[in-house]
């Protein structure tokens, strides 16, 4: 596996290997790997002859009072787990090739970006759309791919594509769980063991939105549920709704009842501390 660290040596190898006739696949990361993010690596595997995996603890979609210096960062420990999984490319730029003295563009999806995390995140997705337009740019990928976890940071990044005629498949790969049903994310590693069972209250919370879902005979109305998950995660000590919503899977927009296409999407706090985000489908049969 090659480390490359800057965005014109990305570029050139990129442009080498497209005269060549391969296929890129870019999978986008902040690093700190675990599972979820293995799984997207080695989906990648399977999808390209050439996989970058770009590793950037991006500045630009942290607000003022959250953890960009705390996010954890061990690029020796994420060399090995890339290499370990087949990845051709480990590229890691610094903030200053990113972001050079002068850097003054953002690229803004609307309406998708603004509720949900977007509300309690203000400007997160900005930060987003334009790191990873700027990753596209550099490693001209066929396909890039996201983990379903950050459902809406997906759906940002799909409409971005649709919008401004990326020539790119963006991928979505499902969430990978703990035995327990905790969504695996890098800011678990915030959690002590005791926060950690705190913190499947997401996860019991989704099972018992899809019981009550699948149970219910007539419409059901997508607040009364959203309340009753409420009150089952803040029955929990420690645990506090940031935002619950059921939403249309593709518009992000409010479901005023529960129906086929509703997802939940959460995000709840673990000890005024620690931010965890989750979401599935209600109605699937399987847990999507
Ligand atoms: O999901 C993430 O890790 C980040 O938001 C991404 C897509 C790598 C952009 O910085």
């Amino acid at each position: 596996m090659q480390l490359v660290h800057t965005p014109s040596a990305m570029a050139t190898l990129a442009q080498q290997w497209r005269e060549q006739g391969k296929k890129i696949a870019l999978v986008p990361t902040m690093g700190w790997f675990h599972e979820g993010h293995l799984a997207l690596m080695r989906r990648a595997r399977q999808e390209a002859d050439q996989v970058v995996v770009s590793l950037f603890v991006n500045p630009m979609q942290f607000g003022p009072h959250e953890d960009l210096t705390a996010y954890p960062r061990d690029l020796q420990r994420d060399t090995e787990l890339a290499a370990g999984v087949g990845v051709d490319v480990l590229y890691a730029p610094s903030v200053q090739e990113m972001y050079p003295a002068g850097f003054q563009t953002s690229v803004r999806v609307a309406r998708l970006g603004k509720g949900l995390c977007g509300a309690s995140r203000p400007g997160h997705f900005d930060g987003v759309c334009t790191v990873v337009m700027k990753l596209l740019h550099q490693s001209c990928p066929h396909l890039a791919i996201f983990g379903e976890k950050d459902f809406q940071q997906l759906a940002v990044i799909r409409r971005m594509a649709l919008d401004l005629n990326l020539p790119v498949e963006i991928i979505a790969h499902p969430t990978v769980r703990e035995d327990s049903g905790l969504a695996l994310s890098s800011r678990n590693k915030y959690l002590r063991p005791d926060e950690m069972e705190q913190a499947r209250c997401l996860y019991r919370a989704i099972v018992f939105a899809r019981e009550k879902a699948r149970a219910a005979t007539c419409a059901l109305p997508a607040k009364d549920l959203c309340r009753e998950i409420q009150e089952n995660i803040e029955q929990y000590e420690g645990c506090k709704v940031d935002f619950v919503a059921i939403v249309e899977n593709d518009t992000l927009e409010n479901c005023e009842a529960v129906n086929e296409n509703s997802r939940l999407i959460m995000a709840v706090t673990i000890n005024n501390k620690v931010r965890l985000i989750d979401n599935a489908s209600l109605l699937s049969a399987e847990l999507l």
